[in-house]
């Protein structure tokens, strides 16, 4: 039987990508949102893929969410922490909301999404877990302490998550995207995402298939060697070590 991944943020952006990019690899696929039903609902009618709508910011809605769609498609064995937001400001205009919104979402989100698979990933002895993080996790960015300190923090975790789900057939990893050309990008001022774009030495901006790709290979059978990983995919805009 094919196994069930469930996509955060799954209906739009990069998690759309993934989503649809996970359906064609032949895996069961449940898409989680958190507030554009008018976006979720075209998703839903565009691919057959079925959504279902929580915050991950919020832990016990997560727990029930997880609950339904395993109720409706089986256990979940592929989870794909992808819902973020942006509160972009400098930080001497930043506001504690600003922080506390981002930090809910992009860091604690994770925690809330994959605490409840945990035990049932340990006790299958299969699990797969990739966290979109980001560029800006790596190298930090101006006007983003609060995103980058959460990315940052995924990194953290998927670390040392890693070395708790090795014996159990668990691999944890992140993936680090540059700048894609998504709604999320796009609402950066132009004149500051033109400045982005010719910091990229491949010279455009990424396309969300691209990322939906390193999702594929990372939760294969095959890529079980493959844990602790950070996948960075920026077009050479930074490169770690
Ligand atoms: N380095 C140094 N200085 C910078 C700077 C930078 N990268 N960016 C802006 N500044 C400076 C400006 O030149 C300006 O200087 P002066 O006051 O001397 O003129 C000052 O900072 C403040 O500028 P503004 O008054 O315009 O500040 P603002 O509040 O209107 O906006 C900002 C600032 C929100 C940071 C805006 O510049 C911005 O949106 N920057 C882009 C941030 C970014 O890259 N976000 C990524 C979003 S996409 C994403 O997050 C996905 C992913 O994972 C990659």
């Amino acid at each position: 039987m094919a196994r069930t991944a469930l996509v955060t943020g799954g209906t739009r952006g990069i998690g759309k990508a993934i989503s649809i990019a996970l359906k064609e690899a032949g895996y069961t696929v449940a898409a989680n949102y958190a507030g554009n039903d008018e976006a979720a609902n075209a998703f839903k009618a565009e691919t057959g893929i079925e959504v279902f709508k929580w915050s991950v910011a919020d832990y016990d809605a997560c727990k029930a969410g997880i609950e339904k769609v395993e109720a409706e498609l089986g256990p979940v064995d592929i989870l794909i922490n992808n819902a973020g937001i942006t509160r972009d400001a400098p930080f001497h205009k930043m506001k504690p909301e600003q922080w506390r919104e981002v930090i809910d979402t992009n860091l604690s989100g994770v925690f809330n999404m994959t605490h409840p698979l945990w035990n049932s990933m340990r006790d299958r002895g299969f699990g797969r877990i990739v966290t979109i993080s980001s560029i800006n996790g790596q190298k930090g960015q101006f006007g983003q302490a609060n995103y980058s300190a959460a990315k940052a923090g995924d990194l953290g975790f998927t670390k040392a998550l890693a070395q708790e789900g090795a014996r159990k057939g668990i691999t944890v990893n992140a993936i680090c995207p540059g700048y894609i050309a998504t709604d999320m990008v796009m609402a950066v001022p132009e004149e500051v995402r033109n400045q982005i774009i010719a910091g990229i030495p491949v010279g455009r901006l990424g396309e969300a298939e691209e990322i939906a790709r390193c999702v594929v290979f990372l939760v294969s059978e095959e890529a079980g060697f493959i844990t602790g990983a950070t996948l960075s995919a920026n077009g050479g805009q930074y490169m770690a070590g």
